[in-house]
């Protein structure tokens, strides 16, 4: 039984609309899931939305809504995102679901019996918006102040709270999550992230993380079914989904088939929480090493130079950059994904404006990519009535630099792979690029408008034309991942049928020959005006 290719995105908070920052993790993941399946591997990509907590009720309480109904309005805003984004994912699942509610008492109930939870009682300090509860001690090694304490993670004011709840052993687990990182580097990537997981382990973990809530407290979430007077914590809830939703409970063995998962894609803010307690449930729950998951943890969107965030009003809505600032582009949506993907390298912070998304799309896109295409397509149109030829590598020494141009391109499949299969998205695409760059040189050089004229220069200007369309072959295979309709539309305005299902499509040409290429080419990338931007 070979394994399926499982991936995850977190579960989206719909305490309010999605922002830029979700459909970063969003895009990364729906590419490499794309990338996995060119691959020719099977692949599950699970993602959806974390509807549980006080977050959410004192949301849905200020939108004077009942949790449910708020929470089925704003889930709809995510996945409506995710549709016009191209987003493919497999399984969306929801924390307020019977399928996920019911798995999530059973393995608590498992949990109890087993003997792994403790009852007790706590005085402390709770974070209404991270909804954590800290103890004193916990505080002091963090070297907080207790008489007017913040939380260490936000800096926000604590509230005084006495919890008294089940409990998740983290200190008695914490010799073997330190044992087990060490010995392997990669449980989370990048390596600035897995260096602050080790720093974290350094310092003792607390002795216990509550999982429970008082009812008095919090009343939206999932019942434990042992202490009626208590709902399950928001966070356990949540990264459970990525167990329940494959069939940890009730489908072992389509649960055996996905788990692990390869990926576990997160944002930096939320690594504690996958790579310490996540590791520690799943040990707890009779997890062996061999059964732990990875973790890649990217950087965060600023805003220009600002933190995006409510109060100060910059949160970027993907909606209106796609339909509003993108608007009359005919591939606003990959346009955008490209955007995310190139902008800033995997796992690092990055900056968002308007000027720098319209300056990938009128150079990277329009000048390398669209250009290429559109000149290659109108010359074979007007120099050989549409019909294009291709040829074996082993042909290529009518003109000067094709021999070079089909090595650059068939040089590209290992870079590729290689910065693929490690994250680096903005890597591979840079590669594919330089190709696209390489290509308009090579145009430039052999002057196809000057072979032209020449009729003894024919089979010069065929072989030109034979190299063009092959690379233009290659580069809509390896940009299907990020931008799928712009490769598929490469691919369809060479004249080939269907679109790219394999990365061994983007291979040079076997055997020599010709096809027509499609009728209509129209432009993929309009230049946009970047005057009109009214802050430029
Ligand atoms: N509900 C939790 C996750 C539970 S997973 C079992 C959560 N949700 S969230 O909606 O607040 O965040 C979801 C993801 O969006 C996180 O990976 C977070 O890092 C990411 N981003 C939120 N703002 C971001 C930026 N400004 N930039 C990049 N990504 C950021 O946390």
């Amino acid at each position: 039984m070979t394994k399926t290719i499982y991936l995850t995105t977190p579960l989206y908070y719909v305490n309010a609309s999605p922002h830029i920052g979700h459909s970063y993790t969003q895009v990364a993941a729906d590419a490499l899931a794309r990338y996995h399946r060119l691959a020719g591997r099977e692949v599950f990509l699970l993602t959806g939305t974390d509807e549980h907590g006080q977050k959410i009720a004192q949301a849905a309480a200020a939108a004077g809504k009942p949790p449910q109904a708020f929470v089925d309005e704003v889930g709809e805003r995510f996945k409506s995102l995710w549709k016009m984004l191209d987003i493919a994912y497999d399984d969306f699942i929801r924390t307020t679901e019977p399928r996920h509610v019911q798995a999530v008492q059973q393995i608590l109930t498992r949990l109890k019996d087993a003997g792994k939870l403790a009852r007790a009682e706590y005085q402390g300090w709770y974070c209404t918006p991270d909804e954590t509860f800290w103890t004193e001690a916990e505080l002091v090694t963090h070297g907080i102040s207790t008489s007017a304490p913040v939380c260490p993670t936000c800096q926000r004011a604590l509230e005084p709270a006495k919890e008294e709840g089940w409990y998740l052993r983290l200190r008695a687990n914490q010799e073997w999550l330190r044992a087990f990182v060490a010995a392997h580097p990669d449980f989370v990537r990048p390596q600035t992230r897995y260096h602050e997981l080790l720093g974290l382990l350094e310092q003792p973990l607390p002795e216990y993380l509550c999982i429970t809530r008082p009812k008095s407290r919090v009343t939206w979430g999932i019942a434990v079914p042992f202490a009626p007077e208590h709902v399950v914590y928001v966070w356990f809830d949540a990264l459970l989904n990525y167990i329940t939703a494959p069939g940890y409970v009730d489908d072992p063995v389509r649960f055996a088939r996905l788990w692990p998962a390869e990926v576990h894609l997160i944002g930096k803010d939320i690594l504690r929480h996958h790579a310490l307690y996540w590791p520690i449930m799943l040990h707890e729950l009779g997890m062996t090493d061999a059964q732990m998951p990875r973790i890649f943890a990217h950087g965060w969107w600023r805003i220009g130079e600002q933190k995006m965030s409510k109060s100060l009003g910059n949160i970027v809505d993907p909606a209106a950059v796609v339909g509003g600032l993108l608007h009359g582009q005919p591939f606003a949506a990959d346009a955008y994904r490209y955007f995310l993907l190139r902008e800033i390298s995997f796992g690092q912070d990055g900056s968002f404006s308007e000027v720098a998304i319209l300056k990938r799309l009128n150079m990277d896109l329009g000048n390398d990519v669209g250009n290429l295409v559109h000149r290659t397509l109108s010359m074979t149109e007007r120099y050989f009535a549409g019909q294009l030829a291709f040829q074996p590598i082993g042909h290529l020494d009518a003109i000067s630099g094709a021999r070079a141009m089909a090595d650059g391109a068939v040089a590209l499949h290992a870079s590729y792979v290689q910065r693929m299969e490690s994250l680096d998205f903005s890597g591979a695409l840079e590669a594919v690029m330089a190709l696209a760059t390489q290509a308009n040189q090579f145009i430039e050089a052999s002057a196809p408008w000057k072979l032209a004229k020449q009729p003894e220069a024919r089979a010069q200007l065929t072989q030109v034309f034979a190299v063009l369309g092959d690379v233009l072959k290659t580069l809509s295979v390896y940009l299907t991942p990020f931008m799928p309709l712009v490769g598929a539309a490469i691919w369809a305005q060479l004249g080939l049928p269907g679109r790219p299902e394999r990365l061994s499509d983007a291979a040079w040409s076997t055997a020599a020959g010709e096809r027509r290429i499609a009728a209509e080419h129209p432009v993929l990338f309009p230049r946009m005006d970047m005057e009109k931007l009214e802050h430029v």
